[in-house]
């Protein structure tokens, strides 16, 4: 980490929000050609929430996630500076974040969205922590929220099975730099594989006689499954490698590894390769599926209630997916 920093960084509360509607594998198998068995051995997917009419929308998860984390803390929202939204499904193509701001009376807060689809709440984390180690800002909320379950198609058993939707939030805060948590981070992309993840914009050319305009919609989650698998595999464990090294630190510090939530033979074949034993792994895959830049936050909210995590340990995340993107972001809880 290269970077002037004034003061430090810590997250001092976590909070997460999820649909109602429970989807198992079961269900799935009654509209798609696909079984429990299958889902469960090739992904360790169990069930996943989704977004449906008995719920409202991707502002009132990323509301009551932002209010969990407020709450806990007993913190005003009017102490909160910026508010970064990553995520991959607003419901406003000019942003979701501002409505966000509006609705949880962040009245002294900026508010953008952060698009970054799986990679995007550790691209959040690290943005809000540039913000603060410059002294600009003391109090920033990270929103990790999506409804994939709208982009998906619903009729493809290869990605239907994947998804699901959720939003976590936690609250990054300045500190004396003695105290700084976000010890080191390291992100990155690859443009030239995007094609393997993407929800492509269709476009058609004759939408107006005279200017023959280039509009059009989005289409469904495109995904080259195979690809996807081996770039995370290969690329994660070099960016967490290189984020512990460049701090004299080594795999075996690792108190926690928490990974973007997209498949456990992903998770497991990562921690392999760093020699990290199955009881450091947070993981509950199984009952949310891949949340997209909800994964970790809300995976992190539920071992902090479960009490895993304790004072000084040292918690590796790391994200990846569409972009292609990944990172890692070293934490001294
Ligand atoms: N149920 C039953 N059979 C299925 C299903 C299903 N849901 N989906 C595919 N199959 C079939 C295929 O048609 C194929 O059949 P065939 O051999 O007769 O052709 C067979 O199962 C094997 O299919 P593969 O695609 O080769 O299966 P694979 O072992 O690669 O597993 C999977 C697929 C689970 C998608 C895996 O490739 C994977 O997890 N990749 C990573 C995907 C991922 O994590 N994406 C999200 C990234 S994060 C982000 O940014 C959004």
């Amino acid at each position: 980490m290269n970077c002037r920093m004034i003061q430090g960084a810590k997250i001092v509360s976590t909070g997460s929000a999820i649909p109602s509607v429970r989807v198992d594998n079961e269900k799935m198998s009654s509209f798609v050609d696909t079984s429990d068995e299958w889902i469960f051995t090739r992904t360790g997917i169990k069930e996943r929430r989704v977004l449906t009419d008995l719920d409202k929308s991707i502002i009132d998860l990323s509301i009551d996630a932002s209010f969990e984390a407020l709450k806990s803390i007993n913190m005003h929202p009017s102490e909160i500076d910026l508010v970064i939204l990553a995520t991959s499904s607003p419901n406003d193509l000019f942003g979701s974040a501002s409505k966000i701001q509006y609705e949880i009376g962040a009245i002294n807060a900026l508010a953008f969205d952060l698009t970054a689809a799986c990679s995007g709440f550790v691209i959040g984390l690290v943005t809000a922590a540039q913000f603060i180690f410059t002294g600009a800002y003391k109090n920033v909320l990270v929103i990790g929220s999506d409804v994939l379950s709208k982009w998906v198609d619903w009729s493809d058993r290869s990605t239907c099975i994947l998804f699901g939707d959720a939003a976590g939030a936690v609250i990054l805060q300045s500190c004396n730099s003695s105290s700084n948590s976000i010890l080191n981070f390291n992100l990155n992309t690859d443009g030239k594989y995007s094609n393997y993840l993407s929800i492509p914009y269709e476009e058609s050319f004759d939408t107006h006689p005279i200017l023959k305009l280039r509009q059009g919609c989005f289409k469904y989650i495109s995904m080259n499954g195979k690809e996807v698998y081996k770039f995370a595999v290969s690329k994660v464990p070099l960016s967490i490698i290189n984020s512990l090294t460049e701090i004299n630190m080594s795999t075996k510090d690792i108190d926690w590894l928490l990974l973007h939530q997209a498949n456990e033979r992903i998770i497991s074949a990562i921690a392999d390769k760093l020699s990290i034993s199955s009881d450091k792994i947070i993981s509950n895959l199984s009952k949310y599926g891949n949340t997209s830049a909800a994964s970790i936050p809300l995976a992190l909210n539920e071992a902090l209630k479960l009490k895993k995590i304790s004072r000084n340990d040292i918690i590796v995340v790391a994200g990846f997916g569409a972009g292609l993107t990944w990172g890692t972001i070293v934490i001294r809880w």
